[in-house]
């Protein structure tokens, strides 16, 4: 993992691999950014004319390289674009800043040490440009290398970072930086969970990795195995586990705080292979199915994070885990389960899967009467359709609650929108044989999905279904900081609500 420091060193005289500064676009041309004075000096003031030269123009995304002049103690200066300039006094937008200290950090892949000199007008400039910075840095290297896994065919992310302008001093720097920190290394590690393969991420290997941070950071942790979930009457759980050599587990994380007046739970679906079991996923479908656990990984690492950063609420976490794989002992196309909740669904299609495992995990979390639920999964691919490959979905059975979900994922710089949950489409999921199937009309599949859900949330809980089977996965070219693979989609969201939902801010 990358360090990061405050540091009080001049632009001028700090030694490293790179300095990185800001270029915005200005009416002529390139401007450069607040911060980069010191860096301008000893381009004789002509760094903006230079990055013009080269044809640099301060757009969103761009990272030109330059070779440093005598003047400066680094050998190169990286030029980061920032968008078009803020007007008059206004201050960079936090989503500009966390992009281009994302992409600066993916240049200096393989790096030792870097300075940011990026415009740090305040706290909140703070938060993003570290956030952005060690996301950005993030590799996921275990695989390579050999057996020394020294990940020396891939690049290993930047060592250090020494972030420039901000006040060392300053309680809310300091403090921001700190949560900023925290944060992003939980999005990491949701990351690294997404992205470590199926054959050494099952079930019982997620729910060990959970149990032993859990214990570290003093998260009571439960573990559900296979035998407790027979007994218990999870058919939800149990139907979609019962093919895979490898059985499913559910896991409770409880953060409790003892000045907590709230109890948020979240829930995530952890398919930690979904095969599509005997309704088989054709060839093409199938080769990224270990990002089906992404959710059960922002569950995972928003509770971690809201039990670090101390947060005066309760978080309880469930991961419903399971591996969906086709075999003699699978549930078929046809089979009834009989769920946690008491309701039987007729399985019409064993790929859909992640709400059968959520719902016996909604039926759970809500026996605990909490102030709000709010599940995380990859649940259909007709919300990719509907949003694309960068958005989630947003549903609820409460319009304020949706509402506030959007607004705190765009305040955190996660692109999400409002999906209904239309009722007249539940009569789709009518089953001739049992109390619901678990499919329904093809159209608004994403909604479909949602609607089922809900029939299994505790009545009069407040609920929302974040659909992030978009985002979670990210197979083109990297950009901004996000790499390609896992995300770490929806944790920030979640600690976000926690936050809010622990100083009172939220309804
Ligand atoms: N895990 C998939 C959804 C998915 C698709 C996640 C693309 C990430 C990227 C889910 O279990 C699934 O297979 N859903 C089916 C549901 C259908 C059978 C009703 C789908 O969306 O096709
Ligand atoms: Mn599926
Ligand atoms: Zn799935």
């Amino acid at each position: 993992m990358t360090a990061l420091t405050l540091s009080t060193a001049g632009a001028a005289t700090l030694r490293a691999d790179a300095l990185v500064v800001g270029v915005a676009k200005g009416a002529k041309g390139p401007v450069v950014a607040p911060g980069a004075e010191p860096v301008d000096a000893a381009f004789d003031g002509k760094l903006a004319a230079v990055l013009d030269a080269l044809g640099a123009s301060g757009a969103d995304g761009e990272v030109t390289k330059l070779a440093a002049p005598a003047g400066l103690k680094v050998p190169v200066v990286i030029a980061v674009g920032l968008g078009d300039a803020p007007e008059d006094d206004a201050s960079y937008d936090e989503e500009i800043l966390r992009k281009a200290a994302g992409s600066a950090a993916r240049a200096l892949h393989g790096a030792k040490k870097a300075g940011f000199a990026l415009p740090v007008e305040d706290a909140s400039a703070v938060t993003a440009i570290v956030e952005g910075a060690l996301l950005g840095a993030y590799a996921f290297t275990a695989y390579q290398g050999g057996e020394k896994k020294d990940g020396k065919n891939g690049k290993q992310p930047l060592a250090e970072i020494a972030l420039l302008g901000a006040k060392p001093r300053d309680k809310e720097h300091k403090a921001a930086a700190e949560r900023a920190k925290i944060v992003a290394a939980e999005v990491n590690i949701a990351r690294d969970l997404v992205n470590t393969p199926p054959n050494d991420l099952n079930p019982e290997a997620f729910a060990a990795v959970a149990q032993a941070t859990a214990k570290e950071l003093g998260i009571k942790v439960q573990v559900l195995d296979d035998k407790a979930l027979l007994k218990g009457g999870y058919g939800g759980i149990m139907g979609v586990g019962r093919g895979s050599e490898a059985p499913p587990r559910l896991v409770k994380l409880a953060y409790t705080h003892p000045k907590a007046e709230k109890h948020l739970a979240f829930v995530g679906k952890g398919i930690t292979y979904d095969s599509g079991g005997i309704s088989l996923k054709p060839a093409g479908h199938n080769e990224t199915m270990k990002c089906d656990m992404a959710g059960a990984a922002a569950v995972f690492s928003a509770v971690v994070a809201a039990a670090r950063l101390g947060l005066e609420v309760n978080v309880t976490g469930w991961l419903a885990l399971a591996e969906n794989m086709p075999s003699g002992s699978a549930t078929r196309p046809g089979d009834v389960l009989r769920m946690y909740s008491g309701k039987t669904v007729e399985v019409l299609n064993t790929d859909a899967e992640g709400r059968l495992v959520l719902a016996d995990a909604l039926t759970k979390a809500s026996e605990e009467n909490p102030d709000a639920i709010v599940d995380v999964a990859t649940l259909t691919g007709a919300m990719v359709f509907a949003l694309g490959n960068r958005t989630f979905g947003v549903m609820a059975n409460d319009d304020a609650f949706r509402t506030s979900l959007h607004e705190i994922a765009e305040e955190v710089g996660e692109a999400s929108w409002p999906m209904p949950l239309p009722a007249d489409m539940r009569k789709g999921m009518d089953s001739s044989t049992a109390d619901i199937a678990n499919m329904g009309e093809r159209m608004g599949g994403g909604l479909v999905a949602g609607l089922f859900l809900k029939e299994f949330v505790g009545e009069g809980i407040t609920w929302a279904h974040l659909d992030i089977a978009g985002p979670a996965f990210h197979e083109g070219a990297p950009y901004g900081y996000t790499p390609k693979g896992g995300t770490g989609s929806a944790v920030r969201t979640l600690v976000r609500l926690a936050e809010r939902t622990a100083s009172g801010d939220l309804g």
